[in-house]
């Protein structure tokens, strides 16, 4: 285990054993289907990567990248597209790969705005569901974990930008970020999720 985190929430293990249950799902669910897996960059990487891999159907791959506007407590619940989809979308069925919802502010714009361009069907799936209170409500098809509201790192979550290639998810101990002005609580709302 790293020295920088407090507990081992999800195991490696875990997290493979989980991936390969949602994989079983979705193959299910999209046979025959024209499927696009939308990643969002960058923390959903990780996840994606694997779950695409034990998903043997004929698919597509492509990723956005968002940023949300905001102060350093709020997320606005705006984003700004950093990086769009490839091409037309009106012919695929999408299915958004998330690595975390939080308030659901972010992946509710996203949804919005991929929803205007009229996919055949759109639907989220998340490697972590974080219980607490939503600002916005998302429906979520899939669903790998649901977690206590603490910040957590690895599998491609990050604390200012670190700790994305651990293998597994943990929570980050509090000296890391004690004396440090960007709070966990904060810090991603200005960076490139
Ligand atoms: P929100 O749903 O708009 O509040 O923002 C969701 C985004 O915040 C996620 O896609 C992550 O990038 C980031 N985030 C939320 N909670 C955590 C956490 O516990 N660890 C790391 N990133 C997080
Ligand atoms: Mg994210």
């Amino acid at each position: 285990m790293h020295e920088d985190i407090a507990e081992i929430l999800i195991s490696e293990e875990q997290l493979q054993a989980k991936v390969a249950e949602l994989a079983a799902q979705i193959t299910r669910d999209y046979q025959g289907k024209n499927l696009l897996l939308l990643g969002t960059l960058k923390g959903a990487v990780p996840f994606i990567a694997d779950l695409a891999r034990a998903i043997p159907l004929l698919l597509e791959i492509d990723y956005m990248a968002v940023a949300s506007y905001g102060d350093s407590t709020q997320s606005s619940g705006v984003v700004r597209i950093l990086k769009d989809l490839e091409g037309p979308i009106d012919r695929k069925h999408i299915l958004v790969i998330e690595d975390i919802i939080d308030s659901g502010l972010t992946l509710h714009y996203l949804i919005d705005m991929i929803r205007r361009r009229n996919p055949l069907s759109l639907r989220v799936c998340t490697l972590l569901d974080k219980q607490r209170e939503r600002v916005k409500l998302v429906e979520t098809a899939y669903v790998g974990f649901s977690i206590p509201d603490r910040f957590v790192v690895g599998y491609g979550l990050d604390y200012a930008q670190r700790y994305r290639n651990l293998p597994y998810i943990g929570i980050l101990k509090p000296s890391v970020y004690e004396q440090d002005t960007a709070k966990p609580e904060t810090q991603h709302k200005s960076q490139l999720e």
